[in-house]
């Protein structure tokens, strides 16, 4: 089967990797994809956005599935076109995709379906937004409304930096577009757990958990990134508590109910990150897609054919005893380009990797010379898994350190449990 992925990331190098372990013949190109990808499948040299051409190449290559990774094509709108030019594509419509696209549709989603989340207030109007926080305990989290690659949201601890949000936002429009409105919503404390849910038709098929990074530094300290690590653990009587558990699948058919009333139609995937704070979960946020990093250890661990999963979700028969997952721990340590989520060098040499490794491209390519290259800011997930978190860690931090380049860095507590 000849199938297109679209995306240049370690999520897509993950499911082009995984694909290709099908029991059925698969011939695999990514556009753009990465030096990663290059080695093992076709890369095609076209953008993510530029939808006139992706769709052309898929017609002129016959290509029977096409399998979109980020955001940004889905919603803009990406399935509908291949949708309507009778390609089987993998991913919301423009429609669900709203869903992610702004931060204020969810909060309304999840408000109407009594969703548990944290309460929240909506404005376009600087001087409202401005009273909003003024009565507001602190600290308070200010977000952009629309989509700005996991940087726009803010943590503000006092009035003076909730303030200079405000204004960043709003009135010197330093996020563009994407802060036309903010979203202002009080500070959960807990701990984030990330659930990935395949969406058959509206139905959520829950995949084990994942845990991300997303703060730059050790000690989840520094800015926010689009994760920098990541780990995931096989589901046991230690690592589940059952009314967590039941609480969640309790916020999983509210979810279903809402997609229905709301007469989405929804196939692909649904990222629920939660805030755990005393034993109960609220809803953070949407991602209507794989995450990254957390796709690079949750596929390693799938024993399904993904290939069948994918398919399944299309019809809308994807049940929960489609999936099976390995009893191993997966860790991934993100190295990163020095600076990154602010300003990086770029086109830095990476020396040769070790062979025979789970190592996931997120942001490399190759110079004239055939020099390995860091490409974006992130830029290599190395994965490790074993039957215990301690031993995939120090096999990920094995790897870690057998990958040199000037510009690269990571953090080194990553599934320090
Ligand atoms: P979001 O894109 O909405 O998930 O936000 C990105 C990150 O900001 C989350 O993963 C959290 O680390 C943090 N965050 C978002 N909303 C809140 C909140 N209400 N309370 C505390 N942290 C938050
Ligand atoms: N790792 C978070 C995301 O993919 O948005």
């Amino acid at each position: 089967m000849k199938i297109l992925i679209i995306g240049a990331g370690g999520r897509e190098h993950a499911i082009a990797w995984k694909l290709a372990q099908s029991n059925r013949p698969v011939d695999i190109f990514l556009a753009p994809g990465n030096a990663g990808t290059a080695s093992d499948y076709t890369n095609v040299p076209i953008d993510v956005m530029d939808f006139d051409r992706l769709l052309d190449f898929a017609l002129t290559e016959a290509i029977e599935l096409v399998i979109v990774g980020p955001e940004d094509p889905l919603c803009a709108g990406i399935v509908d076109l291949f949708q309507e030019a009778g390609i089987a594509v993998f991913g919301p419509d423009k429609i669900s995709a709203q869903l992610e696209a702004s931060k204020d549709l969810t909060k309304q989603f999840l408000n109407k379906y009594q969703i548990p989340t944290a309460n929240s207030f909506t404005t376009a109007d600087y001087a409202q937004a401005k009273a909003y926080i003024n009565q507001a305990d602190l600290p308070i989290v200010i977000k952009a409304d629309g989509l700005c690659k996991g940087k726009g949201v803010v943590i503000c601890h006092s009035l003076e930096a909730a303030e200079t949000t405000l204004k960043d936002m709003l009135l010197d429009q330093s996020f563009g577009d994407s802060a036309s409105q903010v979203v202002i919503e009080d500070y959960l404390d807990g701990y984030e757990q990330s659930l990935l849910c395949f969406v058959s038709n509206n139905q959520l098929v829950p995949m084990e958990t994942a845990q991300d990074y997303k703060k730059a530094f050790d000690g989840d300290l520094g800015p926010n990134t689009g994760g920098v690590g990541v780990y995931s653990l096989p589901r046991t009587p230690e690592t589940t508590d059952p009314a967590l558990e039941a609480q969640i699948k309790a916020i999983l058919g509210q979810i279903e109910r809402g997609l229905i009333a709301e007469k989405f139609s929804f196939y692909g995937i649904l990222f629920i990150g939660f805030m755990i704070q005393d034993g109960q979960a609220k809803v953070l946020e949407f991602n209507v897609r794989f995450g990254d990093p957390e796709t690079e250890v949750l596929l390693p661990r799938l024993e399904s054919d993904l290939l069948t999963v994918f398919e399944k979700t299309l019809a809308g028969t994807l049940k929960p005893t489609d999936l099976t997952w390995s009893k191993q721990a997966a860790v991934g340590v993100v190295l990163y380009s020095k600076g990154y989520p602010g300003a990086y060098d770029n086109h830095v040499a990476i020396e040769s990797l070790p062979e025979g490794a789970l190592i996931f491209h997120n942001g490399t390519t190759t110079d004239e010379a055939g020099q390995l290259i860091t490409n974006g800011g992130r830029v290599l997930t190395p994965v490790a898994l074993a039957d215990d978190i301690q031993s995939a860690r120090q096999a990920a931090y094995k790897l870690v350190d057998q990958i040199h380049g000037a510009s690269l860095t990571y953090r080194t507590d990553i599934a320090k449990l």
